[in-house]
């Protein structure tokens, strides 16, 4: 079902214009924009100092950064969506919040490279990303071999993937994916909310309508090697 864009979105994206650093894609092309253009970004011009880089692809609504900024005010947060309606939402809120250690992107993960930096990432989350089951889209599960070889370039050495997902069988291909990549693979827990991780968790939109539900919530952690 397609979502009904929001009223005034042009306006209401313009009036968040300092918090969104990209919008849509360079070229019409993704594979052509991923090999050849680039607009990296500069950090210190960004957020005014030099704190560390973690990143979230497909923010929703933003509520996991949200709550992360809060917490974590001397890390620097990129939130990464497809969906400008959705976005949209997040920077509201964030401009609501007043935080100032939040930046936007509004293009798709296939295209990172172009915006940042090769090795300045120290944290990729992957909240409860489509699975997509279906064989024949394999490419676009944000764990696939296609999407770590771009995590691979934007991560520090040592640096580490979060993934938190509702589905046994997305989060049973994305280790093994992890693995194929080279990580190392920790923290596995299938029953997230009944595991010792819980205790520091966020909960996102997503977890809480899963929850709600009574679904068992899978995360792992995947480490890139130094
Ligand atoms: C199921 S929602 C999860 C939202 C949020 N992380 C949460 O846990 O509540 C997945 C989000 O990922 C976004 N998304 C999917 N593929 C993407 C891509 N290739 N690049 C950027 N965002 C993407 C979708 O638009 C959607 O908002």
């Amino acid at each position: 079902m397609r979502m009904r864009k929001k009223r005034h979105l042009e306006q209401r994206m313009e009036a968040c214009a300092d918090l969104l650093l990209a919008r849509g894609k360079p070229c019409r092309n993704l594979k052509e924009a991923a090999e050849n253009y680039r607009f990296l970004l500069d950090y210190r011009a960004v957020f005014g100092n030099d704190n560390p880089v973690e990143l979230e692809v497909g923010c929703g609504n933003g509520g996991f950064l949200l709550e992360k900024a809060k917490r974590e005010p001397n890390t620097n947060f990129l939130a990464v969506e497809l969906c400008t309606n959705v976005i949209l939402t997040a920077m509201e809120r964030v401009r609501a919040e007043g935080l100032g250690n939040i930046r936007f992107l509004n293009i798709p993960a296939e295209i990172l490279e172009c915006y940042i930096p090769p090795r300045s990432v120290g944290v990729i989350y992957l909240n409860f990303s489509t699975p997509l089951p279906e064989k024949s889209r394999e490419k676009q599960r944000l764990t696939s071999m296609r999407f770590l070889k771009i995590y691979d370039i934007l991560l520090k050495n040592g640096g580490r993937i979060e993934q938190k997902t509702d589905s046994r069988e997305f989060f049973d291909y994305s280790l093994a994916r992890f693995e194929e990549a080279g990580y190392a693979v920790r923290e596995i827990t299938r029953d997230l909310h009944r595991s010792p991780y819980a205790a520091t968790n966020i909960v996102t939109e997503y977890e809480a309508s899963f929850l709600q539900k009574g679904l068992p919530i899978s995360r792992a952690v995947a480490v890139k090697p130094l």
